[in-house]
């Protein structure tokens, strides 16, 4: 088992969580978390036996954002020459389905790694926000670009502009967050909608996530026939025939592909 010192890492039944551990600065991301975040879901994602992610933080802060302090004294050169916050794009790279269970803040990079998932479950008292521009800058993890497809312009450009954070409700109002459950909820249905997810058939639920991914990405026309294509090529799977046949038998499906 891999040591980690700024995540623990944890697996039930098909379900892979890991959470971010580094309380005293509100789970800021610096490089040791990201590297360790990226490890283990990477290895997560290469497991047969894991069919869903849970990534989740602390009742305070699911992540305060990029580490301020690391970046504080970096010059334009050293931001260009590491290509800073690529390595995050490993992340929204994965191909196992991710839900992210956010309570307390999700501020800049935290709001920006939240979106990298595929399903944000939020306790009432989570607060989203992209504050950059108080720092004189602007979202570097994908804010800018992530937020405006998810939620669109008017909202957008509200939170990178004035960098205010809107509450649980308002997230969920304008399509940010899948669900809002109270506080003390929100890891137990994280891990709800994880499991639901992993014991359905893995190539289907993975090609889902592909084909969702993909309207992010794509025209529209290219992406129905991305999806058109995924849809024709799960008939070559067991687990179709198994789907459509228990259905018609009136049974719970027994997946081979899990
Ligand atoms: N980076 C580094 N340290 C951070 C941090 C961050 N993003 N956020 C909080 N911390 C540290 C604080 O410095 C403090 O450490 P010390 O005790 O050593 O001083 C500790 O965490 C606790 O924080 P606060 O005392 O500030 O706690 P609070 O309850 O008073 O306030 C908060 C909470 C409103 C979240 C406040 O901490 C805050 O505003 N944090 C910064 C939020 C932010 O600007 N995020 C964007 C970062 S830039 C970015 O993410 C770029 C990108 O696009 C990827």
């Amino acid at each position: 088992m891999t040591e980690y010192s700024t995540i623990l890492v944890s697996t039930s039944g098909r379900v892979g969580t890991i959470q971010l551990n580094r309380p005293k600065a509100l789970n800021a991301l610096n490089e040791t978390v990201m590297e360790e975040v990226i490890t283990a879901a990477t290895a997560f994602d290469a497991d047969p036996r894991i069919g869903a992610i849970v990534l989740t933080g602390s009742d305070k802060a699911f992540a305060a954002g990029a580490d301020i302090k690391q970046m504080a004294d970096m010059d334009y050169p050293a931001m260009y020459a590491a290509d800073f916050f690529q390595r995050w794009e490993d992340f929204a790279a994965l191909r196992t389905p991710v839900v992210a269970a956010v309570n307390g803040y999700a501020l800049g990079g935290g709001c920006e790694l939240a979106m990298m998932t595929d399903v944000i479950i939020a306790g009432e008292s989570a607060k989203f926000g992209q504050p950059e521009i108080n720092l004189g800058v602007i979202p570097g993890m994908g804010g800018s670009q992530r937020l405006a497809r998810s939620v669109g312009k008017a909202k957008t450009m509200d939170m990178v502009l004035t960098g205010r954070h809107i509450d649980a409700a308002e997230a969920e109002r304008i399509g940010l967050v899948s669900r809002v459950v109270a506080d003390d909820q929100t890891l137990a249905e994280a891990t709800k909608v994880a499991e639901t997810i992993a014991a359905k058939s893995k190539p289907a639920t993975q090609l889902a996530k592909e084909a969702v991914a993909s309207a992010f990405e794509t025209s529209l026309s290219q992406g129905l026939l991305f999806e058109r294509r995924i849809f024709h090529s799960l008939f070559s799977t067991e687990d179709q025939a198994e789907g459509m046949a228990a259905f018609a038998e009136k049974r719970e499906p027994q997946w081979k592909h899990r």
